[in-house]
């Protein structure tokens, strides 16, 4: 036991069994999260205490995650630390650090500590790579790159309202292109499109990464499988709208969306069309019946989130068109696990 706590005056951090954490004390780790949200967003919805939980009640057998936190004296938790891990066949050296302390607690060495714990468990892990994401307003790109690490591609987080809505040019945008028809997939893949649809997300490996390091990933149709039961088990409800060539019967494009009953804002996740079927009209036929759709069958869905790297021109253009207003920049970071490691075990400067 002594092995997973390490001291410093005043506070301690302490890695933790989420499976076999109390409710109270996730509890009280998400507060410090949605209260870093909070602080950098208030007119946004941040993630669901639901959501949070259920991540963790629900995890991937491919992402395995690690927690610790940091205790002041009083037994109080005043940061958060995960470390994700890639376990599918692409960028295993990566691993995925998260880290939050409580505004009341900042500048004090918190944040460095946790990220020794997290750094220090990459390393054991065989991780050469630590990927992160932090805000550009706020202390977390200052704070990583006094640790080591660079930012390497920026991207654009934007939301619409419903209100904002300009349906006629949805309804403009959704009429048919000849030689695809859609087909939509509500809160489950049927086992005869998991081949294809699994095909169909490396399209994502051609959306820009700027200087940002990594492999093309790969998601087999048993993974793709694990994530749609795993984001139902933790009661996140999607809608994927493929556009599909009527000739081969391929998958030319998709968009897909992530709703829960218990935030009002969905999540935009991955949309992309196969090079050869662009300009075509597709990527906003398939955006445009998206949004149409989540109008009509998830009443309380009132505003939708997404996020583009700042280079994408193709899709900005299309969410800009549809009245996506930025909310925040954010930039994907990396840093040697060594060099990290290194500067997060550097005594602080007095
Ligand atoms: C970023 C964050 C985790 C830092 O936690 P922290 O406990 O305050 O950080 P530390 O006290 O360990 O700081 C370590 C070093 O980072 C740098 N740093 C941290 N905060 C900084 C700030 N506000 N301005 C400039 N440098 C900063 C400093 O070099 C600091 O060393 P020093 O205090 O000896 O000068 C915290 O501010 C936070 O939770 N922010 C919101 C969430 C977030 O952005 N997470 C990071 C994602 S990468």
């Amino acid at each position: 036991m002594l092995r997973h706590l390490r001291y410093t005056v005043g506070m301690r951090i302490e890695r933790i069994d989420e499976q076999a954490a109390s409710e109270a004390q996730l509890r009280a780790i998400y507060e410090i999260v949605a209260g870093n949200e909070r602080e950098a967003l208030p007119h946004w919805e941040p993630t669901s205490w639901g959501e949070f939980l259920g991540r963790i009640r629900a995890p991937l057998a491919w992402r395995p995650t690690t927690r610790w936190v940091a205790r002041a004296d009083d037994g109080t938790i005043v940061g958060t630390a995960t470390l994700a891990l890639e376990r599918r066949s692409t960028n295993r050296d990566h691993a995925d650090i998260d880290v939050d302390v409580a505004r009341r607690a900042r500048r004090r060495g918190v944040g460095r500590a946790l990220l020794r714990s997290a750094a220090e468990q990459a390393g054991a892990e065989g991780c050469t790579i630590v990927d992160a994401m932090c805000r550009e307003e706020g202390t977390g790109l200052r704070f990583a790159e006094a640790m080591g690490m660079a930012p390497k591609l920026r991207e654009r987080r934007s939301g619409l309202r419903f209100e904002d809505l300009d349906l006629a040019l949805l309804e403009k945008w959704r009429a048919p292109v000849p030689g695809y028809e859609l087909v939509v997939f509500e809160d489950g893949y049927p086992a005869e499109w998991l081949e294809r649809l699994a095909r169909a997300a490396a399209v994502m490996n051609t959306a820009p990464l700027d200087d940002f390091e990594m492999e093309p990933e790969v998601i087999t149709p048993a993974e793709l499988d694990e994530l749609q039961r795993s984001r139902l088990a933790k009661g996140t409800l999607f809608t994927t709208i493929a556009a599909v060539e009527t000739a081969t019967g391929e998958i030319a494009g998709y968009t897909g969306l992530l709703h829960r009953a218990d935030r009002t804002i969905a999540e935009q996740e991955d949309t992309g069309v196969w090079p050869q079927h662009r300009n075509r009209g597709l990527g906003r036929l398939l955006k445009a019946s998206m949004l149409l759709r989540v109008l009509e069958t998830r009443p309380w869905v009132r505003g939708v989130e997404t996020w583009n790297a700042g280079s994408n021109d193709a899709m900005l253009r299309i969410n800009v068109e549809l009245g996506f207003q930025v909310l925040e920049w954010w930039w994907n970071i990396q840093g040697s696990t060594e060099v990290v490691l290194a500067r997060a075990s550097a005594e602080r400067q007095a």
